[in-house]
């Protein structure tokens, strides 16, 4: 069975957003098999976002995610990392899909609510830095 890590970012949970989205992908139904809630360090988020360290938006995009409160998920189901990337719409809000979290609730390229891996290598990649305990 695939897995895929999904955060919801801080402006969501500031927005009260997160039983919302939880609820698409249950209905959707998908499995949530893991989530906990914290501050992550600016290493993890760093770690996390290692791909983009030397695009522009980078510092602002750690000092985003590590400022505030995550919500943290392991999701499982076939073809899940391809599923969940079209239930959260595009990266840039202007181009997501109405249907979509992002097209439906977020306007900006940078706060756009949540992340979810891009492949099942990432996954597995992203799992073990925001679950190491396992
Ligand atoms: P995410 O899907 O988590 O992957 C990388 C993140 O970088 C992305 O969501 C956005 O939050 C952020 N991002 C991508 N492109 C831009 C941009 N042009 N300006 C600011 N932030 C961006």
């Amino acid at each position: 069975m695939e897995r895929t890590l999904v955060l919801l970012k801080p402006d969501a949970v500031e927005r009260r957003l997160i039983g919302r989205i939880l609820g698409i992908y249950e209905e959707k139904g998908l499995k949530i098999t893991a989530l906990k809630m914290f501050k992550p360090s600016r290493e993890l988020v760093e770690a996390h976002y290692v791909e983009h360290k030397d695009k522009p938006f980078f510092h602002e995009l750690v000092a985003y995610l590590s400022g505030g409160m995550v919500c943290a998920l392991i999701i499982e189901g076939e073809n899940v990392v391809r599923t969940v990337r079209k239930i959260n719409g595009a990266t840039d809000p202007a181009e997501a899909e109405m249907g979509s979290i992002r097209g439906q609730f977020a306007l900006s390229k940078q706060e756009n609510l949540v992340h979810a891996s891009d492949s099942p290598e990432s996954a597995e990649r992203e799992i073990k830095l925001w679950f190491p305990e396992g």
